[in-house]
């Protein structure tokens, strides 16, 4: 679904990715780990189709993402939740239409638009916090507003830069309870992450990056009995 072709990427003379291959399958959850600097946002931005490649190219669902812009490539998006590292929420807009927003652009009815948001926001806990202003609310709730953001469009593929950056390693339990439910319901996950809390002994394939390379792969382990 997500494949990666001798994918390299420069910002000026510093080779952010080098020749990266990877695929990543249908429903997949997969954790993208490494030193910081090693190109885990890039690698994510540039799936989102917000960065160019110097070379290579990435096909989403058979998509090359070289060969599209514009509207196309929109439409492409509307498929792709981004949850980006600093949230992005809109101070002066309440949580409620920080999410409902992701909706507004896809020209669905006003009424489908307000009840898949407040179900939204009752999937993530914040059924009671509609009305607030995102200053007003914890970082961890600001946490859930910004993937609820990122999920109200169903979206096929979910990429989360450093989702837990700030948080405690209870509220990283709780975030990582809420991916799981998600990826249950068939989304593919890629999560960039450097926290060890967050991988913990995760039985989800881990792609560990270093200086623009892939390290290693580790794959789903079997569990023991
Ligand atoms: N927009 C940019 N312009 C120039 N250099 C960048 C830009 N974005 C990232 N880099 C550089 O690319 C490298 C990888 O960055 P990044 O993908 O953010 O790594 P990570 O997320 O793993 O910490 C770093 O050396 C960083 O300084
Ligand atoms: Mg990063």
């Amino acid at each position: 679904m997500i494949q990666l072709f001798r994918l390299s990427k420069k910002f000026g003379p510093n080779l952010v990715l080098n020749d990266i291959e990877l695929r990543i399958r249908e429903g997949e959850f997969v954790f993208v780990t490494g030193p910081s600097g090693a190109g885990k946002t890039t690698l994510l931005r540039l799936i989102f189709g917000a960065e160019k490649p110097a070379s290579g190219y990435i096909l989403i669902n058979s998509i090359n993402l070289n060969r599209i812009s514009g509207p196309k490539l929109d439409l492409l998006r509307r498929k792709i939740g981004f949850i980006f590292q600093d949230f992005k929420l809109l101070p002066k807009k309440t949580v409620f239409e920080n999410v409902a927003i992701a909706l507004e652009v896809t020209g669905l009815r006003p009424k489908f638009i307000r009840k898949k948001t407040h179900q939204t926001l009752r999937l993530v806990g914040l059924a009671e916090k509609e009305m607030a202003y995102p200053l007003s609310l914890s970082g961890g709730e600001q946490q859930r507003v910004a993937i609820a953001r990122a999920i109200v469009k169903d979206p096929l593929i979910l990429l989360a830069d450093e989702p837990t950056g700030n948080l405690d390693p209870e509220l990283t339990r709780e975030i990582m309870g809420l991916f799981r439910r998600i990826h249950q319901k068939g989304t593919t996950i890629v999560v960039a992450t450097h926290s060890r809390e967050l991988l913990g002994d995760t039985d989800y394939r881990t792609i560990i990056l270093n200086r623009g390379q892939i390290y290693e792969d580790i794959d789903t382990p079997v569990r023991s009995p």
